[in-house]
């Protein structure tokens, strides 16, 4: 050990001690922000602070409570929470359905045997497929989202005995590495080529591009085993494809003997205002990616769901594919109690309602603003707005931010910000939202686009 054990339980009692607090003092709070930032420069990434709004002014925002569609910082300040943190919190912030369950839970058992049958996976999976479309049946889970597209392709894989992937350009399916291949950014991938080797990526949103790519790769014989596809890119910038793009790939799919594989990790859940995506366009896929707020905004959880055809491949030996808390008592109760809220409170027609009713909105200030804001796009409370550039749509996201609303860029790209709240907001949420959008559009299109002197040639 680097440090003493003696300064070290110094240190982690009076973290623990904080933890159990109510009420915090200003010196603990004083401490706590300055401790957050140097041990993220020192013992996290550097690199982060340099990217978070949260510490790009004087003003160091360290979280510390959600409640509701509300984030609190450690000093108590407020922000409307428009990010829903990239689409998890689609029941709200700490649902007292989604904590009691968890809580009572942990009281009596927190993690699993590893050896006895689990009761809450169980429950789990035969809710899943009791709310999925069509045929879909037998759910494993996992931790993340791209631990689902990491089961999603192997059981591909296996089921077709084929090893190659179509994917589409801008889309976004996880960073590990099978995830990865089919993940479509420059950036992320470069430094780890080839990982999966045979991965295509085509435009996204025409189906012709997939016709092309399965035909040839079944002339060449190198048949596709999955076209893994999100219903809607969230990370490539909020992409809403046309409404027969899901049923023609489906039908491709079935020409070429190739499985549809739909990512519902961020669309799923009721966030596009059905509870999933492909619901819009009565598409079943033969597996389903889910992740985020498969976890009530309380546990994290993943999951891949599939038919029984395509699940026999693990019948014979389900230990192929495996992961130590993958299915855990206290993220599997999470997810029935979110998906108990989701129904109770109708949360995916409100997400298309209020989904709706934002967008319109939101359109009005585009044709107001329309050097500002060249797009605003997006379906139930899955929405998009896209600036100029990058720069601009920093300016936009910061500004919101230190007005107390939160909303971030893509991870590929600044221009587009997301806007993705929990399908609760209220009414006076969405007017206080958009309020402080157009007071920010006012002054960041005064900034930019208005005032300009046209030089005078002499
Ligand atoms: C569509 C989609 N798939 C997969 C992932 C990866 O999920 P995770 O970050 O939980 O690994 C994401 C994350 O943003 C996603 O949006």
């Amino acid at each position: 050990m680097k440090v003493p054990a003696q300064d070290i339980l110094k240190e982690t009692e009076k973290t623990l001690g904080l933890i159990g607090k109510h009420e915090i003092t200003e010196e603990d709070k004083a401490w706590l922000t300055e401790a957050t930032a140097s041990h993220y420069a020192n013992h996290v990434n550097p690199g982060i602070l340099e990217y978070r709004k949260s510490v790009s002014t004087e003003y160091i925002s360290v979280e510390w409570a959600d409640h509701g569609n509300c984030f609190t910082d450690i000093k108590g300040k407020k922000y409307l929470d428009l990010l829903g943190g990239y689409g998890i919190f689609n029941v709200g912030h700490r649902h007292p359905k989604v904590v009691e369950a968890v809580t009572n839970q942990l009281k009596r058992q927190a993690l699993h045997s590893q050896e006895l049958l689990e009761p809450f996976r169980a429950m789990l999976a035969k809710l899943i497929h009791d709310i999925t479309p069509g045929d879909l049946q037998f759910s494993f889970f996992g931790n993340s989202g791209a631990e689902a597209v990491e089961g999603a392709m192997k059981l591909a894989m296996l089921h077709t005995g084929r090893k190659s992937f179509i994917a589409a350009t801008a889309a976004f399916h996880g960073k590990t590495l099978g995830a990865l291949s089919a993940t479509a950014k420059a950036k992320f991938r470069q430094p780890f080529l080839p990982i999966l080797p045979d991965c295509y990526h085509v435009p996204y949103g025409d189906a012709d591009y997939i016709e092309s790519a399965l035909r040839s790769a079944d002339e060449v014989g190198n048949d596709i085993a999955g076209v893994i596809l999100e219903p809607i890119q969230g990370e490539g910038g909020i992409n809403v494809p046309p409404d027969d793009y899901f049923p023609r790939v489906r039908d491709l799919c079935d020409r070429y003997g190739a499985l549809l594989i739909a990512d519902e990790v961020q669309t799923g859940m009721g966030r596009t205002g059905k509870m999933f995506c492909v619901d819009h366009w009565n598409v079943v896929p033969d597996i389903m990616c889910l992740g985020k707020a498969l976890g009530g905004g309380v546990m994290p959880i993943g999951a891949f769901v599939s038919n029984k055809t395509i699940w026999e491949q693990l019948f014979p030996e389900p230990w192929l594919h495996s992961t130590t808390f993958g299915g855990n008592p206290l993220a599997c109760v999470a997810a029935i109690a979110g998906i108990h809220v989701l129904l109770d409170e109708k949360l995916p027609e409100r997400a298309a309602k209020v989904g709706a009713e934002m967008i319109e909105k939101l359109r009005g200030l585009r044709r107001r603003f329309p050097k500002l804001c060249m797009d605003v796009r997006g379906k139930g409370l899955m929405i998009g707005m896209e600036f100029p550039t990058d720069a601009i749509g920093y300016e936009v996201s910061k500004a919101l931010f230190d007005k107390g609303v939160l909303v971030a860029g893509t991870l590929f790209s600044a221009k587009a910000i997301r806007i993705e709240p929990p399908l609760t907001i209220t009414q006076q949420e969405v007017n206080m939202a958009i309020e402080t959008i157009e007071k920010v559009f006012k002054e960041i299109n005064a900034k930019h686009f208005e005032n300009k002197k046209i030089p005078v040639r002499k």
